[in-house]
C-alpha cells in the first residue's frame, strides 16, 4: 500500500569482482561496501524506506539544544500511540540498553529472556553474569509450526527465581520477535502470564520493543483472543503490561534512534540523570532533532497494517516459495526476514566451521545479495575464552521495510535455488582475526579450501561473468 516516488540505482557487479570483493571482505558481509551490492539485505535497521510526512516532519523539526517542541510532539505521539506517559531518545536500540545496565545490573546478576540480542547480551554481560534463555523447546526448532516461537517458559523462569533468588535477577525480558532465532513472535496470553510471575516476585519485566508492531501483527494473526483488532490495539495491549519499554527506532519508525518509555516514574527517575551523561540532553538524547521529527511521524505510522505488515507478508510469500523446492528455511515464517537454516542447507559443514557465515558468503557470490550471519560467529567466546556455538546457524535476508518489491524477491529465490542445486560446493570457513567483543561484526575468516573460486567458475559456467 505504498508507491516509490523516489529511487537509488543499483547494480549487480560481475561473479570474478563479488569473489574479489567477498575476499576482501575477509568472507564477513559486514565488511563489503555497497558498491559491490545488488541487493542489500544485510538488515531491517536504519535502511527502511521513510514516508513523504517522516521527510515532512524532518523539515519541520525544531533545532534547539533544549526544550525543542520536537521532542514534546515526539512524546505525544508515544503517549497516544504506546500509553506512556515518560519517554526518553537515546542514540539507538544499544544506547538504551547501555542505560538499563548500567542502572538495574550489578555483578553477579542474571537476566532471563525469551532469547537474547548479540548487543543486549554485551552489555548484561559486560556488568552481569549472563544472559539465561528460557524458551520452550520449539524455539529451536527450525522448522515447526508453533506460532508463538517467542514465547518465554514460566515454569522455567520459576525454576530460575528459585534457583537464583529475586535478588540475582536484574531484570526480566521479553523481546518482541526474537530476532536471533528467526523474528519469532510472543503471545499476550504469554506475555501476561510472565507479568503475573514478575509481580510475584517484584521483579522488574523489561520489553524490547524494536519489533514490536510485527510481533502485534502476527498477534492479530495467530493468537485467537486479538482477532478481528487492530495493530494498534494489540501495541497499546503489549505495551500495558511491561514497568519499562525500549526500541531500536531504525527499525519500526524508519529513523535512526531509539527510546526507553515508562508510566514508572521512580524507574524513570533512576535512568534519567545518566541520559546527559552518556547520550545527550533529555529532550534530544543523542539524536539530531531531524531524527525525532521523523520519528514522532514514525511511532505513528508504525501501527498502520501496511507498515507493520509490510515484511510479514513479504517473508510469508518468501519462505512459502522457498518451501517448494524444499530449501530449508526458517518456519513458521516471522518478522524481520527470511532464514535460511544453514545445517540443513550445507549439512557437510561441521558447527566449527561456521556454516552460516559460509552461506551468507556463497550467497553474495551467487546473487550480489548481501545478508547476515546468524550462528556460531555472532556468539562472543565465554568468559574463558573459548568458543560458543550458536543454538541455530541461520543466514538471515532481511526485508526492510517498504524497500523491495516483489521482483526483488523472485530474484533472490531464483539464485538461492540455484545455490542449493550447488551446495556440495560451498564449505567452512575459519578466523583468521577477530575482535574481543561482537566479533561478527569486524571479525576476518578466511574458506577452508577454495570453495569460492569453485563456486565462481559453476557459476560462469551456467551464466557468464554476470
Ligand atoms: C531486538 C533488538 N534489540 C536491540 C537492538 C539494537 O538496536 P540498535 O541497532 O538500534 O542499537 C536490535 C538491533 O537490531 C534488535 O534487533
Amino acid at each position: 500500500m505504498h508507491k516509490t516516488r523516489m529511487v537509488q540505482k543499483i547494480a549487480l557487479v560481475p561473479v570474478e569482482e563479488r569473489l574479489k570483493a567477498m575476499g576482501e571482505a575477509g568472507y564477513n558481509t559486514f565488511l563489503l561496501r555497497t558498491k559491490d551490492i545488488f541487493l542489500d539485505m544485510l538488515t531491517d535497521s536504519g535502511v527502511n524506506a521513510m514516508s513523504d510526512n517522516q521527510f515532512a516532519g524532518m523539515l519541520k523539526a525544531d533545532d534547539a539544544y533544549a526544550g525543542s517542541m520536537t521532542f514534546y510532539e515526539f512524546a505525544d505521539a508515544v503517549r497516544d500511540v504506546l500509553g506512556y506517559k515518560y519517554v526518553m531518545n537515546t542514540h539507538q536500540g544499544r544506547a538504551a540498553e547501555h542505560l538499563l545496565a548500567k542502572v538495574f545490573i550489578k555483578a553477579g546478576q542474571v537476566v532471563p529472556t525469551n532469547y537474547h540480542f548479540t548487543t543486549t547480551k554485551a552489555h548484561i554481560e559486560l556488568l552481569g553474569e549472563a544472559v539465561l534463555e528460557i524458551y520452550f523447546d520449539d524455539a529451536l526448532k527450525t522448522e515447526s509450526t508453533n506460532p508463538f516461537k517467542g514465547n518465554m517458559d514460566p515454569q522455567k523462569l520459576k525454576d530460575v527465581i528459585k534457583k537464583y533468588g529475586k535478588e540475582r535477577i536484574s531484570f526480566v525480558r521479553m523481546e518482541a520477535t526474537t530476532n536471533l532465532i528467526g523474528g519469532q513472535p510472543f503471545s499476550i496470553a504469554n506475555l501476561k502470564e510472565i507479568r503475573q510471575i514478575c509481580n510475584e516476585h517484584g521483579l522488574i519485566l523489561v520489553i524490547d520493543g524494536s519489533l514490536i508492531c510485527e510481533n502485534a501483527y502476527l498477534i492479530m494473526q495467530r493468537e485467537k483472543a486479538f482477532q478481528g483488532k487492530t495493530v494498534a490495539e494489540v501495541v497499546r495491549e503489549i505495551c500495558s503490561v511491561p514497568d519499562l519499554f525500549y526500541m531500536s527506532g531504525r527499525k519500526n519508525t524508519s529513523v535512526r534512534g531509539g527510546m526507553i518509555a515508562t508510566n514508572n516514574k521512580e524507574l524513570f527517575d533512576r535512568i534519567r540523570p545518566w541520559l546527559p551523561v552518556y547520550e545527550g540532553f533529555y529532550t534530544y538524547g543523542g539524536m539530531s532533532m531531524r531524527e525525532i521529527g521523523a520519528m514522532s511521524v514514525g511511532v505513528r505510522e508504525m501501527v498502520d497494517p501496511s507498515v507493520a505488515g509490510c515484511s510479514v507478508e513479504q517473508i510469508k510469500y518468501f519462505v512459502n516459495r522457498l518451501l517448494e523446492t524444499h530449501v530449508p528455511v526458517v518456519t513458521p515464517p516471522g518478522g524481520l526476514a527470511c532464514h535460511l537454516d544453514a545445517m540443513k542447507f550445507i549439512p557437510h559443514v561441521p558447527q566449527s566451521q561456521y556454516p552460516a557465515g559460509a552461506l551468507s558468503a556463497a550467497l553474495y557470490i551467487a546473487s550480489g545479495i548481501r545478508s547476515m550471519e546468524r550462528g556460531s560467529v555472532s556468539m562472543d567466546r565465554d568468559k574463558q575464552g573459548r568458543e560458543v556455538a550458536a543454538d541455530v546457524e541461520l543466514c538471515r535476508i532481511a526485508l526492510p521495510r517498504r524497500v523491495y518489491s516483489m521482483s526483488h524477491i523472485e530474484y533472490a529465490i531464483d539464485r538461492i535455488n540455484w545455490l542449493y542445486k550447488h551446495r556440495d560446493l560451498v564449505n567452512g570457513l575459519k578466523f583468521v582475526w577477530e575482535p574481543p567483543v561482537l566479533r561478527f561484526f569486524d571479525g576476518r575468516l578466511e574458506p577452508i579450501g577454495d570453495w569460492g573460486r569453485a563456486l565462481t567458475d559453476a557459476y560462469k559456467k551456467e551464466m557468464g561473468n554476470v
